[in-house]
């Protein structure tokens, strides 16, 4: 198999593995190593995939299924045996996703539109504020912002109140220590590593107290409610059996569950948006596209509140997300274990049990995708283009009975948004940012403001 040149006897790839952005020097290594190779790292071998026919094989449920890889695993000691790290054996993995499955079904999604446009508009109340003033906003942050806030009315009636501080909210914060300290981890030299670490390990115990310590008051304040409907998240959670053995979901695996929404359910998101913004702010012929479809339905409405179906309509900036979150996965790698002894690619033997990481970002420049793969061009999301498409060659909500779970939230939350920014401003990239992509086990463009300049009706 492929390896990086240079290898060292014992410690293997060390030289390749120790930077602070592993998904981004794999997935230029895809360029040089092709689309399969292993990295050794102190006799730990890690396989990397990244070709659309090698990830449709390892998609394939009947010899492959997720695996919870050493940086998801360390994240068990804040989430356990919550549904995004559970082991594929766990018995409250089936459980919960079958009581909390219809916390995702269309209609759950059209009972919670009102509650992400009410979280949408303070963004907009804080951005009209910024443009006003000609002050530039923080991108990444302030997407952080309304997607945190968006999982806490929706999945729990909870309030984080984001735009009311300048600071992000300190569940945040130790969020985002906990899932870079995960992945940092990956990197920790054997033996020494752990004493010299001994900081960050007692930090990511303290965040991981932290994040529960949230959790146990947003569960605190539904019980004192009495309130003991079905009807978001938390009330699955609380008051649902499972639909056909009436089992029900423990103390602890609640805990589990609640934080690794509140996780999973925000910081992906937030990332994904912040890159469309990105892209819109220096695609102007794009930009001009999405305005356009926003235009047909909103017209000169000073501010407009979108139906839950006028959403659905918004399919050119469907488009545009899904060209963001092609060339950003923010979820950027995901883990499958085979389950049989297999052949790879016709040539490489897999043993049951062995695992590979499959990378987003290098399978969506895959030569499927044509010769310009790093160009920004939402029209590869039209339906002609699509189907002419191998279906694996997408991967951004990872694949099979693990897939992402609040995928259609996600979609439907960010082209909401999107679609009332394109509809409301003028985004103006004045500093001319330079892109550069932050790693924390999730993927942010990092330091990016934009200037906003409110639309008039004849613009
Ligand atoms: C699983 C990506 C939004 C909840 C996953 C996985 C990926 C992913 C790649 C599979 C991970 C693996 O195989 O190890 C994304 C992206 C999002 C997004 C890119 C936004 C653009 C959301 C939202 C929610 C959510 C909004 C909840 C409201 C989950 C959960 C799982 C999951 C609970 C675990 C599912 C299971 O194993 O049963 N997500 N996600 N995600 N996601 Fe998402």
């Amino acid at each position: 198999m492929p390896h990086p040149p240079g290898r060292i006897p014992v410690v293997g790839d060390l030289m390749t593995v120790t930077s602070q952005t592993p998904i981004q020097d794999n997935t230029r290594l895809v360029r040089e190593l092709g689309p399969i190779f292993s990295k050794r790292f102190f006799g730990n071998d890690i396989v990397i995939v990244a070709g659309a026919d090698l990830v449709a094989e390892v998609s394939d449920d009947t010899r492959f299924a997720k695996h919870v890889a050493p940086a998801l695993d360390r994240i068990r000691g804040a989430a356990g045996d919550g549904l995004f790290t559970a082991y594929n054996d766990e018995p409250n993995w089936q459980l919960a996703h079958d009581i909390l499955l219809p916390a995702f079904a269309l209609q759950s999604i059209r009972s919670y539109h009102p509650a992400m446009l009410e979280v949408a508009n303070r963004l907009t109340v804080a951005w009209d504020g910024a443009a006003t003033d000609s002050r530039p906003v923080e991108v990444t942050d302030d997407m952080t912002r309304l997607t945190l806030d968006t999982i806490g009315l929706t999945g729990f009636r909870y309030d984080f109140g984001s735009f009311e501080s300048a600071e992000p909210h300190p569940f945040v914060e130790a969020m985002v220590r906990a899932l870079a300290h995960a992945q940092a981890k990956s990197r920790e030299l054997p033996w020494i590593g752990p004493v010299l670490n001994r900081g960050a390990d007692a930090q990511f115990a303290a965040d991981s107290e932290f994040m529960a310590s949230v959790v146990d008051e947003v569960v605190r304040r539904r019980k004192d409610s009495g309130d003991t409907s079905t009807g978001d998240l938390l009330g699955l959670m609380l008051n649902a059996p499972h639909p056909e053995s009436g089992e029900r979901l423990d103390e602890i695996n609640i805990r589990n569950q609640v934080i690794t929404f509140l996780i999973a359910g925000h910081e992906t998101t937030s990332g994904a948006l912040s890159f469309a913004l990105y892209y819109l702010a220096k695609n102007p012929a794009v930009l001009q596209l999405a305005q356009a479809e926003v235009d047909a339905l909103w017209g000169d409405q000073d501010d407009p509140q979108p139906t839950f179906e006028e959403v659905g309509k918004l399919r050119y900036v469907r488009q545009i997300l899904n060209e963001a979150l092609r060339l950003w996965p923010t979820a950027g790698a995901f883990a499958r274990e085979a389950t049989v002894d297999t052949t790879l690619g016709g040539q490489y033997p897999i043993k049951a049990g062995q695992w590979l990481v499959v990378l987003a970002p290098a399978l969506h420049r895959d030569p499927v995708w044509g010769d310009n793969v790093e160009a920004f061009d939402p029209s590869r999301f039209s339906p002609e283009r699509m189907k002419a498409r191998p279906v694996h060659a997408f991967k951004p909500f990872g694949t099979g009975e693990r897939a992402c779970i609040g995928r259609q939230f996600a979609l439907h939350e960010a082209t909401l948004l999107l679609g009332l920014l394109i509809h409301r401003y003028r985004l103006r990239d004045d500093a001319d940012y330079q892109l550069k992509v932050k790693e924390t086990l999730t993927l942010k463009p990092e330091g990016f403001e934009l200037t906003l300049v409110r639309r008039t009706a004849a613009e």
